[in-house]
């Protein structure tokens, strides 16, 4: 399995470009993601909402998935919580992993911080073992970053 080449963070930023609907750029960048990376089954966000104080379902492509996660919860709900990326091998091995796709074998997930504050998570599954690889885990990173610059936090909360 090849790295995730960097030009997509390029790639995210360009697409995006002059876009202020933040729902309309995260559905646009879970598309670009899965259609660029091979051996995934699932692709996404989860929002960090206000009102529930849950991590809610946000644009994503894949199997229908758990809509509400709570900080703490999971892969997600931990990276949230911490608000740091992480890479995990093998879900089975991750304490507390929720299953929302019974396919998943790894997954990899990457905070999104808006002005400072993060905003959800980036989720992503394989049905593979051991899929994504640091190198993978880094470019995702750039990638949250780009994406985060094309984000208005006050336009997300009228939805989150
Ligand atoms: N596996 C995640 C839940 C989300 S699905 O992978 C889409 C978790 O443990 O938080």
């Amino acid at each position: 399995m090849t790295t995730l080449d960097s030009i997509v963070v390029a790639q995210v930023d360009a697409l995006l470009e002059g876009e202020p609907n933040p729902v309309t750029n995260l559905a646009n960048a879970s598309a670009l993601l899965y259609n660029t990376m091979a051996d995934l089954n699932w692709c996404g966000f989860y929002l960090y909402s206000k009102q529930t104080q849950t991590l809610d379902l946000g644009p994503f492509q894949g199997q229908v998935a758990c809509m509400h996660i709570k900080p703490g919860s999971g892969v997600v709900g931990t990276s949230f919580a911490s608000g740091q990326s992480l890479l995990v091998p093998d879900v089975h091995a991750f304490a507390g992993h929720i299953a929302c796709d019974a396919a998943s074998n790894s997954e990899v997930v990457v905070p999104v911080v808006v002005d400072g504050t993060c905003i959800g998570i980036l989720d992503l599954d394989s049905p593979s073992l051991n899929r994504f690889t640091a190198a993978d885990q880094e470019v995702l990173t750039a990638f949250a970053a780009a994406l985060a610059k094309h984000l208005d936090a006050a336009a997300l909360a009228l939805v989150y």
